[in-house]
């Protein structure tokens, strides 16, 4: 069961209905003891209505020192295959799992994914996309469920409430593989093929 659907049953779920609500519910966030040693709160940038979204895992150090996601070294891995589709990053919305960078970049754990969802939830019912792709296995796992495993996964579409979700290598992962980067640039290739396909 995705993570959407899970928090619609839940009693957690608070849901925002416009844009300025949900940023002013995030500000002075400490719902997570990532709040602790963050810089800044990385809430998500990009197109508001777009219909491709992607979701990371948290900031890193640059991320954290800017408030914008992925403008590290990995982001800007990220952007250039983008660009090299067609896609610029304005025509995308882009969020991550969590919104305060875990110290060392660590793993998010369960429990600050946990108080940090609601966030994203949000964001996907505002953005309204028609694809999400999931950047690694953190994200996967997290909006999809703990037994899907990304070496498995990535490449294959996943269907949940009328949203399509693409799994893919977490862009830091491309700068240590090179067989890593074909995938990610095929699975990319697929996503904009897809979105042509759909789109209305
Ligand atoms: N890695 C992520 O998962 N998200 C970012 O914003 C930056 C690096
Ligand atoms: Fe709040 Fe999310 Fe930051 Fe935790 S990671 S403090 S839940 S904004």
């Amino acid at each position: 069961m995705c993570a959407f659907e899970r928090s619609e049953k839940g009693m957690e779920f608070k849901m925002y209905n416009n844009w300025e609500e949900l940023e002013e519910s995030i500000e002075n966030c400490n719902k997570c003891k990532l709040c602790k040693t963050r810089l800044n709160i990385v809430f998500g940038t990009g197109k508001k209505d777009a219909d491709i979204m992607l979701v990371g895992e948290g900031p890193g150090g640059d991320e954290d020192k800017q408030g914008i996601p992925f403008v590290g070294k990995a982001g800007q891995l990220m952007n250039k295959a983008f660009e090299g589709l067609g896609i610029e990053r304005e025509k995308v919305y882009i969020a991550n799992i969590v919104k305060c960078r875990p110290p060392s970049n660590r793993v998010p754990e369960d429990d600050e994914a946990e108080a940090c969802l609601n966030y994203l939830r949000n964001q996907v019912i505002l953005v309204k996309p028609k694809i999400i792709v999931l950047l690694g296995s953190t994200a996967l796992k997290n909006i999809c469920g703990k037994e899907y495993g990304i070496t498995v996964c990535r490449g294959k579409w996943i269907e949940k409430k009328g949203i399509l979700y693409m799994p893919t290598w977490h862009p830091a992962a491309l700068l240590r593989d090179e067989n890593k980067k074909i995938e990610f640039w095929k699975d990319l290739k697929e996503v904009v093929r897809k979105y042509e396909e759909i789109k209305v």
